[in-house]
């Protein structure tokens, strides 16, 4: 079974919508709002679609997110069932600030086709190679980067390594620099930062560390349609968690997750840039239009394509900047509305 190909430009809009969404937050210093915003938005679209969705990555939980919380069904409740990932604000601080690097993210699959993932660190690891022993989590740096300079036919000094710039990687840095590899080390991100082994023109030949788990999963959904290589291993490092982690159903803590145990069969990927980022660039307003540029892949279809998008916004009532334009102008023909009555009836009634 694949999913329909109608199917790629309603989840393209999706994305496009809680990208732009959240655009008209971006700068506002308000991560939360921006988020909000964002999840407002998709959560319309989404139900809008004919399928019974169900969110298995979201938000969080029902008792902490009220909308796209993991287990909340979307859709009109017609049509195939469907398992949904969603991030859609990936780099809260990235909007709030006006730096590069903003996404608005979906990853669609077949129901159990897509892994239910906690809302917990992951240890990752990919790159552009088959999945026969090149690299493995399990390896050590050393190791990862010899092997993958013997595979691409480089020296490790030619070899490109994306990883969060986190205290966490002190070690991890370290050795890649020992080893000479270029370092490109991102603020937050991490869903471009896995994403950017996809293609030559990125310049990364690994990412590797740990970041999001639910982010992780997005990307390797991604990363199935490039025939790439991830592994994933979860962190659940304090009982909060680990209790979490059983209640959804993860019984070995320590499982190294490959690619196909995280994603399988067919599915639809679509990643929008609020601001321009590596992968995708940001919203561009032009006279009323909003462009939006969107990364979409369709396994099943090999579709890998980024795709720009015209909006025109001016009468789209999804967006909370909308809407309150909206509401200001009833309250301003309201305001006008009873100021007229209030000199016409000083005219009525003079002095
Ligand atoms: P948010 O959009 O939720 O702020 O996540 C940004 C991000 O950088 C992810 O891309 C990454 O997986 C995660 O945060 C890393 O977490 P931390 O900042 O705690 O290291």
């Amino acid at each position: 079974m694949s999913l329909d190909k109608k199917f790629e430009n309603l989840f393209l809009n999706v994305s496009i919508k809680a990208a732009l969404s959240s655009y008209h937050f971006v700068g506002k210093k308000d991560k939360i709002a921006a988020d909000k915003s964002a999840v407002d938005a998709m959560r319309n679209k989404l139900n809008e679609i004919e399928m019974r969705g169900k969110v298995v990555i979201g938000e969080g939980e029902l008792d902490e997110a009220p909308m796209l919380y993991i287990g909340e069904t979307l859709g009109t409740m017609n049509g195939p069932e469907l398992d949904i990932a969603v991030d859609p604000l990936e780099g809260t601080n990235f909007a709030a600030n006006n730096l590069p690097g903003a996404l608005s993210v979906i990853a669609v699959a077949e129901k159990s086709n897509l892994f239910s993932a906690p809302e917990t660190y992951m240890n990752k690891i990919s790159a552009n190679v088959p999945s026969d022993g090149i690299i493995d989590l399990d390896y050590s740096v050393k190791k990862n980067i010899s092997n993958l300079a013997d595979y691409k036919n480089k020296q490790p000094n030619e070899l490109s390594a994306c990883i969060l710039d986190r205290p966490r990687h002190k070690k991890i840095i370290e050795e890649l620099r020992n080893l000479k590899v270029n370092l490109k080390l991102i603020s937050d991100g991490d869903v471009s930062g896995a994403l950017l082994v996809s293609d030559k023109k990125y310049n990364i030949d690994i990412f590797m560390g740990i970041g999001g788990g639910p982010e992780g999963v997005l990307a390797a959904s991604a990363l199935d349609a490039f025939d790439c290589f991830f592994q994933g291993r979860f962190i659940f490092d304090n009982e909060n968690d680990v209790n979490r982690a059983k209640k959804m159903g993860i019984d070995d803590l320590n499982k190294k997750y490959l690619l196909n145990e995280i994603i399988t069969g067919d599915s639809i990927f679509c990643a929008t840039g609020i601001t321009n980022g590596g992968i995708v660039s940001g919203i561009k307003i032009e006279e009323n239009n909003y462009i939006s540029e969107t990364l979409i892949t369709h396994k099943s279809t090999n579709l890998k394509k980024i795709i720009n998008n015209v909006n025109d916004v001016k009468f789209d009532m999804d967006t909370e900047e909308s809407q309150i334009l909206f509401e200001q102008l009833i309250i301003n023909v309201i305001g006008l509305y009873k100021f007229e009555t209030f000199v016409e009836h000083l005219i009525d009634k003079p002095g």
